[in-house]
């Protein structure tokens, strides 16, 4: 049989977990949701933060110079805006609506410094684990505006913006992650249904960020993150309240992991090197 022909089998929600309210770079206020002793990752990924306020004093102080290896950051801007530069002279801003995908791979230093409009700032960052084959690769950047991000409009009020992966065929504009991401942000009108096809080898959470949304057969409020279980399809549903959610999946690595802050490695000899590397300013 093909994927197509395969009967769809339900992704249910086997666990729901709330962040953590914690302070990372020179002291921005974020929520963790992935990387807490709650769910310390999710293999292919390492970690969730959102982040946002109103407060300016809450995050412009921002993330300064800092470095990482062997791993992927995806920062998605709701509102606000982010400054980017790193050691390699790339330099950017993230306008609110748009992605970052960045590919550390052999290493980096940046600085990631938060701008507020209106006086509001909102958005996540995910890091994404890379096999051990292309944790030294060089670093890439794919830097994504909004108007390059696809939206898919059913009809029914409901909207489905495609940052990674596929959905109704659209396929979104990250390209050549190993994991194969799927990255949606998905926004439901009350009283509706959505199915969502969830390959069966990746692992993957909802994450809902504004509203209540019955992902599979548990509901989620706001802030609440669900693992998915095992299955090929994802049913989202909603009763009286809009929801809004994240809906990201992605190939389980299943090598071993060794952790120190920004690097991620396979063994501790190869974060021993990293930490090395560093200090000699082999970024
Ligand atoms: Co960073």
């Amino acid at each position: 049989m093909t994927a197509s022909e395969r009967p769809a089998s339900e992704r249910n929600v086997e666990k729901i977990v709330r962040g953590q309210a914690t302070s990372d770079g020179a002291g921005v206020k974020l929520t963790r949701v992935i990387g807490t002793n709650r769910l310390p990752d999710l293999d292919p990924f390492l970690m969730l933060d959102e982040f946002g306020s109103d407060d300016p004093q809450a995050y412009l102080a921002g993330f300064p110079d800092h470095p990482h290896r062997g791993f992927e950051t995806v920062t998605y801007m709701l509102a606000g805006r982010m400054r980017h530069g790193d050691n390699k002279g790339n330099v950017g801003l993230l306008e609110p609506g748009s992605v970052q995908w960045m590919t550390a791979g052999r290493g980096i230093v940046h600085s990631e410094m938060p701008e507020q409009e209106e006086g509001l700032m909102r958005g996540f960052q995910l890091w994404v684990n890379l096999p051990a084959r292309d944790k030294m690769c060089a670093p890439r950047y794919q830097d994504i505006p909004p108007a390059a991000i696809p939206v898919f409009e059913p009809g029914d009020g409901n909207r489905i913006k495609i940052i990674a992966g596929r959905y109704a065929g659209i396929a979104g504009p990250v390209s050549a992650v190993a994991t194969e991401p799927l990255y949606l942000d998905v926004h439901l009108v009350p009283q509706t249904e959505l199915a969502i096809p969830v390959a069966a080898d990746h692992s993957g959470f909802v994450y809902v960020y504004e509203g209540v949304a019955v992902a599979g057969d548990k509901p989620l409020a706001k802030g609440e993150l669900g693992v998915l279980g095992s299955g090929n399809r994802l049913t989202l549903r909603t009763g009286d309240e809009p929801a809004r959610l994240l809906v990201v999946a992605g190939k389980r690595l299943g090598e071993p992991v060794a952790k120190y802050g920004p690097f991620v490695m396979n063994t501790q000899a190869e974060l021993h090197q990293a930490v090395a590397d560093f200090r000699a300013g082999r970024f």
